[in-house]
């Protein structure tokens, strides 16, 4: 018999986080993002869950690929333009668009021989100062750009720094605004955060928006908002079985370096799951956990292949029990991935690209 573990990918939750995201950014149309995997889901996963989206987009040529060959005939995006102008070649062959956020992009262009010219997206940096042309050289950019056989249309597009945080977006919607005023075109801006806090401003919404994580069932603003307050849904659940007991005594220690010590008599449950399945090794003792979808908490060190937790408030638990790492349980209780990742410190976007290779994914429903 394999061991318990098992991911599952919830593909209705997908169609219905989709819903939500039209919902809050009203008229724009959805790029879904699917890079690092579909967010550590497989493409391939996720396909009829997400394949209502107008238009995917990730990152390498090998993504792109993959979902032309799931039959996708629609807009594909590479969010990071190529990387080496034989990239170019693909992008004519597979239709891809792609960004453009450097001289030397544009530079390959300038030389790529093509039949087709290519959609671009010129990319402003507004202010995350990662990839993109400052304002004050978008023009020329967006000039030459323009003034190439191998350029069909230029779209806009720019990304947010702290959408998801008490600084906003306003300072890089307006920078952008001022670059771009008198510049036809598409426009993109908003991830998740942004579509979801101001989704409902059109100067934020633009044409298209780029949500990722809230797709995948994980609150861009954890903890200032969870999942419930946004009505999303989690796509992917980590669950396993009990596989040891132990009763122990007020004393007593659990796991390596005694990291735990029973303040009284308790029982607790050795679940098939550690830090080599993905589940984060950070996770201090009190870590949420669902046993028979029963809240309880993690207890000690996580190791390589199990994770010890406190049986106390699931007296009828024993071994063979369901335990949910994160997702929602087989009796309807959920528990956000968002909890378990700041537990350890980090986002949920970590947990899910985390997720091991030895873990079996059924898709679901
Ligand atoms: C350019 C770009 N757009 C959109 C996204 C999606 O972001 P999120 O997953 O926060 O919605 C990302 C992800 O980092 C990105 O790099």
């Amino acid at each position: 018999m394999p061991r318990p573990i098992q991911a599952t990918i919830h593909t209705e939750a997908l169609r219905h986080n989709l819903a939500r995201l039209r919902e809050a950014a009203p008229d724009a149309r959805v790029w879904g993002v699917v890079k690092a995997n579909a967010y550590g889901h497989g493409s391939e996963r996720v396909w009829e869950g997400l394949r209502g989206v107008d238009g995917f987009a990730l990152l390498d040529l090998a993504e792109a690929q993959r979902v032309r060959d799931l039959g996708w005939r629609g807009p594909i995006l590479l969010l990071e333009g190529v990387f080496e102008a034989r990239d170019l070649e693909l992008c004519s062959r597979l239709g891809l668009w792609h960004t453009v956020h450097c001289e030397a992009q544009i530079d390959m262009l300038a030389v790529h021989k093509t039949h087709t010219p290519h959609r671009v997206f010129l990319k402003m940096n507004s202010g995350m100062n990662r990839l993109g042309f400052p304002g004050h050289a978008l023009r020329t950019a967006w000039t030459r750009l323009n003034a190439l056989p191998q350029v069909d249309e230029i779209s806009l597009v720019t990304h947010f720094s702290d959408a998801d945080t008490d600084k906003g977006v306003a300072a890089q919607v307006q920078a952008f605004e001022r670059a771009t005023r008198d510049l036809p075109g598409e426009r993109s801006l908003a991830n998740s955060a942004a579509t979801l806090l101001y989704g409902a401003d059109p100067a934020v919404r633009g044409d298209w928006v780029r949500p990722g994580i809230a797709l995948y069932g994980s609150s861009p603003d954890f903890p200032a908002h969870d999942i419930a307050h946004w009505n999303l849904q989690p796509t992917l659940s980590l669950s396993s079985r009990l596989i040891g007991l132990q009763q122990v005594a007020e004393g007593d220690t659990v796991g390596y370096g005694s990291a735990f010590t029973a303040p009284q008599a308790m029982r607790v449950g050795v679940v098939a799951c550690g830090y080599s399945d993905g589940y984060p090794r950070h996770c201090p003792t009190g870590t949420p956990v669902l046993v028979d979808g029963v809240r309880t908490r993690t207890l000690g060190r996580v190791s390589m292949d199990m994770i010890a937790v406190d049986l106390t408030p699931v007296p009828q638990a024993g071994m063979g029990s369901e335990v949910t790492l994160w997702g929602r349980s087989s009796h309807g209780a959920v528990l956000p991935i968002d909890e378990v990742a700041h537990a350890a410190g980090t986002v949920g976007y970590e947990l899910m690209c985390a997720l091991a290779p030895r873990v079996p994914v059924l898709v679901a429903e």
